[in-house]
Formats: C-alpha cells, structure tokens, sequence
C-alpha cells in the first residue's frame, strides 16, 4: 500500500468515525518517503526511529531457530503466554527491579508494548472519558485514547520543569472524567528520569484522584545503571500497571515481545480485550525471549558502551546545528532544542533535503516539541561520524 499513488477509486462505503482526526502514523508515513529518496538515488542516513540496529544475543537467535525445528512449535499459543516466559519475566523483574511478582497472575506477554497501549484504553475508557497524555509524549497514547473513543487530556511537560508533570497544577483541576494516566520514565522523546521520590507522589496522585496510572517504560536500560519500576513503590499495585519491552535493550524490536506487569484485577480485564485480538506469540519467540530475559549485567554494559559513543556522536551533531541539550540525559535518543526562533520541521526539513540526514521533528510529539528535534542511537557510529560530517559542512 502506498499513498504517494495516485489512485481514483472512490471507496463504496465510509470511513468509521471512529478514526476521526487519527492519521497513519508518522514513521509509517516517512519511512515510505525515505526509500523514495533512497530509490532516487540518495543515500539516506536515517537517524529518526528507535529500532535498534544491532543484533539479539547470538543464544537467543540460537534459541528461537531451535525451536523453529521442532514440529510441535508452530500451533497457536496460550492467550497469556507461556509459563516459562511468565517466569522469565518475573525473574527479570525480581533481579533487575527488585520487584516480585507472581508469574501465573501478575504478568501478561504482549506482541509489543505499543499494542498493550491499545488493549489498556480498549479495556478501561468508555466514550467521553480522558486519559492524561504527556506533551511531548509517544504519540501512541494519543491515538489509542482517541480510536477507544476517548479524550486525550494532554499534560505539559517543559526543561524547565524537568520533563515531570505539575502535580499541584493538575490536582487543582476537575480530573472527575479521568481514567487513564499515561507516564513513561525514562521519559520519551525528552531522556528525562524521575528523580528520587517523584513515582511515590505520583502513586498518592492517583490514589486520590481514582485514576489509573500506566507506566510505559521499554527504556529502563539504556543509558542508565538506576533502573526504576513504578510497581516497587508500596501499595503502587492498587492503582498502577506497567509495560515492559524487549525491543530496545535486547534488540528485539522486530520480534514484538512486551509485557503487562501489575494486580490480576487489572491484567485480568485486559486479557478479556486482548484473548479477543490476537491468538498468542509464536512458541520460539517466547522461548527465545526467555533467554534473553535472563542475560546478565554483562550484557546490558556492553550495549550501553556503544550507545555512550554513539550519544557523544549524536550530541556533536546537535552541536553542529546549534542545537541545545542536557548531557545528562538517558535512552535510546539526544533530544535537542533548535536554535532559537527555529522549528523542528524546518530544521529537520533542511537536514534531510540538503544534506540527506533525516532527524525525528520534536513536533510529532506533540506542541510541547515543536521547537526541537530528536536523533536516535540506532545507526552505526561510521554513520554518526558520516551525519556529523555532512552537517557540519552545511551552509
Ligand atoms: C515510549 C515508547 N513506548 C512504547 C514503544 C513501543 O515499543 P514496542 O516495540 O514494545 O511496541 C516505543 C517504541 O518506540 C516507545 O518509544
């Protein structure tokens, strides 16, 4: 399917309002654009998504061909995953976030976070009901509030605020129509951490509000050694789930393996949307994913030595468009603000049309980002340095 055909065939029934102002999202729609140019002959060094470039751990790609051999791997699988992937993912909980859960009930499998975003809003917002979404923020929660037939309440996040919601500001507000809480710390696109304290005032918010907080958080280990659960604050179970993904720090971003974590009650109803979805995760994938649950500190430390001389990379070509950022920063992106008086778009515009580089505009985060640009670690340093040098040498 392309949009940049031009076709005349007038679609014998509506669109489902449903849709409404949801468009296809932004990367599909670009990507598409990027291999037209890449057909045209230019060579494009794609900085914009967060699809991780190297490889799995060569025993967990040995362990999903395994399973593949085996005749008895390919039938349909449990709705809530298997058990040993439900073990994995508590033992993976336990070591790296000090949090326990039970595997048979307080963990379900997910083909991806992104799909668990919509299941949660399928599951828990009837029409007319709001989901705080942060700005800037993934823009998913968006567009899975609105095709749930939600109201998307955004919430400004801003540098100077450190990235964190007002929670004076929005305790003062009628939140009467609030469900959903939408939070992602290690925030994307911003980089921002929460610091110390911030997830218990967020956990007595929401208490007091009745509003279901959902922590997304796939960036727990990149770039940063301080790995942090919303589920180890005391008594965050009563009113807080999470997401969990193996895209981004097992490079797994192909494979779709994520996971909901939190009280049966909540994943119970969950499942009651998602068993009517899809019909499980292929048995080599779970297998596999397991493996890769269990990789050690080794793993992740070798990881982040490439990502910490990509981010040196990726910082000096914010640096070459006069970009400004916070070094401290952590995940899987550099997040800069343009120079002054310049927008995202324009500037992300002119990296790609004159000089081949395509940078993420921060406007398709949301307003909030309008005025920054975001560059993803996930191209090889020879292409870091070779972005770096175009730039540097632009008008
Ligand atoms: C904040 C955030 N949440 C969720 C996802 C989706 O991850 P997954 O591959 O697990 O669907 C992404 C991917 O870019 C992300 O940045």
């Amino acid at each position: 399917m392309s949009t940049l055909t031009k076709s005349s065939l007038q679609p014998i029934i509506p669109t489902a309002e449903r849709l409404g102002d949801v468009q296809e999202y932004y990367f599909s729609t670009k990507l598409r654009e990027l291999a037209q140019l890449q057909r045209d002959g230019h060579d494009v060094i794609n900085l914009g998504i967060g699809s991780p470039d190297l490889p799995p751990a060569p025993e967990v790609i040995s362990a999903l061909a395994r399973g593949a051999q085996d005749p008895a791997a390919h039938g349909y699988q449990p709705y809530t995953g298997r058990p040993e992937l439900r073990q994995g993912f508590a033992r993976w909980y336990q070591r790296y976030f000090g949090v326990d859960l039970d595997p048979e009930a307080e963990i379900l499998p997910l083909i991806g976070s992104k799909e668990g975003i919509m299941h949660i809003s399928m599951a828990y917002l009837n029409a007319g009901d709001e989901a705080l979404v942060p700005n800037p923020g993934y823009p998913t929660y968006r567009s899975a509030t609105e095709l749930a037939g939600g109201v998307v309440r955004p919430y400004e996040l801003s540098a100077e605020g450190g990235w964190l919601p007002d929670l004076a500001s929005l305790e003062a507000q009628d939140l009467s129509r609030v469900r959903i809480m939408w939070v992602n710390y290690p925030h994307m696109p911003t980089g921002a951490v929460a610091p110390a304290g911030f997830f218990e005032e967020l956990i007595a918010f929401a208490r007091r509000k009745r509003i279901l907080l959902v922590n997304d958080n796939p960036y727990a280990f990149i770039l940063t050694e301080t790995r942090q659960s919303l589920l180890a604050i005391p008594g965050a179970r009563e009113v807080a789930i999470e997401l969990s993904s193996l895209s981004k720090a097992q490079n797994l971003a192909g494979w779709r393996v994520g996971a909901l974590a939190g009280a049966r009650e909540y994943l119970n109803t969950v499942l009651r949307f998602k068993s009517n979805m899809d019909s499980g995760m292929f048995r080599p994938v779970q297998e596999a994913a397991v493996v890769a649950l269990d990789l050690g500190q080794d793993w992740y430390d070798e990881l982040n030595g490439h990502y910490r001389r990509r981010q040196v990379l990726a910082m000096r070509i914010m640096d070459a468009l006069g970009c400004a950022y916070d070094p401290e920063q952590v995940g899987l992106f550099v997040w800069a603000r343009c120079p002054t008086g310049q927008d995202g778009y324009a500037v992300s515009d002119a990296a790609l049309y004159a000089n081949d580089v395509f940078l993420t505009p921060g406007g398709i985060f949301g307003s909030a980002g309008r005025e920054y640009v975001r560059i993803s670690l996930c191209a090889t340093e020879t292409r870091l340095a070779e972005a770096l040098a175009r730039l540097s040498t632009a008008p």
